[in-house]
């Protein structure tokens, strides 16, 4: 690694020494710290190198927990890591797929990687970036069965012949790759953001490459974002998308060996933390699939408002992304209100349950259906002394802070009881449901 490099003073041993020994970065106290240890003697470059990647440390535990305590990191390559639980779901499918070996091409800080090697998979992490390949050989540091080339995907792929058909398969190998979706030659926004790429053939590698890699039969794996349109969705391959905690983070495409037999969409929806029935990585994972096309229409009436009564579910984003809106209604035994809007709703009290226990929707007790109508709903707020009102909406031109404004006037925001209402479009009609939020699962 040349010597310009940003890392290059914490990866010697006073470096890295002084790097641990940091406390907890606080911004407050960061231009303190860094004349304390300035005046204690240690140099400037080596303190401004320190702190960069103490404060990165700090902001790397939403994504890795405890493990970013010891692991390196570059702004970019932070921003656009696969956050740890996410990665171990990613390597369970290498694992129980029989695949022994994982190709990272573009591994970045090596997330993917790590959690790989965490289940006992022999992993190449291949970068093209000398500073993320650096930091990504630390990060790895701890596997033995772990190692980091930095070299072009493209080199590496030429150098093993992996366009050749079963060649991958035939030395045991998956591929991973989870192309850089960012304009790094477009300039940086003021957070130091740099611009985000849409045109699947400007990512680095191309998915182009990917698709040739898949054609000859190589075990593979590509993360995409899960905006990814579902036209370019190559037609041979299970997409995967997936959310964690409510948000969601991409979508996979699998093929060959990694996709499941007969599975072309599926919705994974994970959640970490205090769950009943979490797995080996600690996360409870619910998943739908559905061998049909995206094109597909779901069958069955939608039932309009008149269908919009016991509990309305409105569905994880993950299942909204995959089109499985229709088919987790009818795993729930629950109606489509409207063919365009992702809401359905539950009845019967056993299904009412499992409405309520699935982190595939978030479930609202339906209190009463009113008319979208600005004077109706500001004479419901006034007669049931609402001062805080949540809004959510779907398939309606509203703007919830607006309206929020216009149907409490005057009243102080703490001021009297808490409300929500859920304004949408069902059919030909307008509707503003008052609901009751069940508890999160
Ligand atoms: C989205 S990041 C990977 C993040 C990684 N999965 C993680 O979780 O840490 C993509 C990485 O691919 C690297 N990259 C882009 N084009 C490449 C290429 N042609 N060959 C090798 N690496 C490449 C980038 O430098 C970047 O670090």
């Amino acid at each position: 690694m040349t010597e310009t490099s940003p890392l290059a003073p914490v990866l010697t041993h006073d470096g890295w020494e002084l790097l641990n020994s940091l406390p907890v970065y606080d911004d407050a106290a960061s231009m303190t710290l860094n004349q304390r240890l300035r005046d204690a003697g240690h140099d400037a470059e080596l303190v401004a190198a320190a702190l960069t990647q103490s404060r990165l440390r700090r902001d790397a535990r939403v994504k890795f927990g405890d493990f970013a305590e010891r692991m390196l990191f570059t702004d970019d390559g932070l921003q656009q890591s696969t956050r740890l639980p996410v990665a171990a779901h990613h390597a369970r499918r290498f694992r129980d797929a029989g695949v022994t070996s994982v190709a990272d091409l573009g591994c970045g800080l090596g997330a993917d990687a790590m959690a790989a090697a965490a289940l006992g998979l022999d992993v190449v992490g291949v970068e093209s970036d000398e500073t993320t390949a650096a930091a990504a050989t630390m990060n790895l540091a701890a596997f033995p069965e772990a190692r980091v080339e930095h070299t072009a995907a493209e080199d590496f792929i030429a150098a093993r012949r992996l366009l050749e058909p079963g060649r991958a398969a035939s030395l045991g190998w998956g591929v991973w790759l989870d192309p850089a979706r960012r304009d790094v030659d477009a300039g940086r926004s003021a957070g130091g953001r740099t611009r985000r790429l849409w045109d699947p053939e400007t990512f680095s590698p191309p998915l182009s490459l990917v698709t040739e890699l898949a054609a000859t039969g190589a075990p593979l794996g590509v993360k995409l974002g899960p905006g990814l349109p579902h036209e370019l969705i190559p037609a041979d391959c299970e997409a995967e998308w997936v959310s964690l905690d409510g948000q969601v983070v991409e979508v996979v495409l699998w093929f060959n060996a990694l996709a499941r037999p007969g599975v072309r969409r599926a919705a994974t929806v994970l959640r970490t933390a205090g769950n009943a029935g979490t797995d080996d990585a600690g996360l409870a994972v619910e998943e739908l699939t559905s061998g049909e096309d995206f094109t597909a229409t779901p069958e069955g009436e939608a039932a309009g408002v008149a269908g919009l009564t016991g509990l309305l579910c409105e569905p994880d984003g993950a299942v909204i992304r995959a089109g499985l809106v229709a088919d987790l209604a009818e795993r729930l035994g629950g109606r489509m209100l409207d063919e365009h809007i992702a809401y359905f709703c539950v009845d019967a009290e056993e299904v009412e349950e499992a409405a309520a226990s699935t982190a595939t929707v978030r479930a609202y007790r339906v209190i009463d259906v009113l008319d979208f109508s600005i004077k109706r709903l500001k004479r419901w707020v006034a007669e049931h002394g609402v001062g805080r009102l949540e809004i959510k909406k779907r398939g309606v031109d509203v703007v919830p802070e607006q309206l929020r404004t216009q149907l409490l006037g005057g009243r102080k925001k703490r001021d009297g009881a808490a409300a929500t209402l859920v304004i949408t479009r069902l059919g030909e009609d307008r509707v503003a449901a008052v609901v009751e939020p069940l508890p999160r699962r």
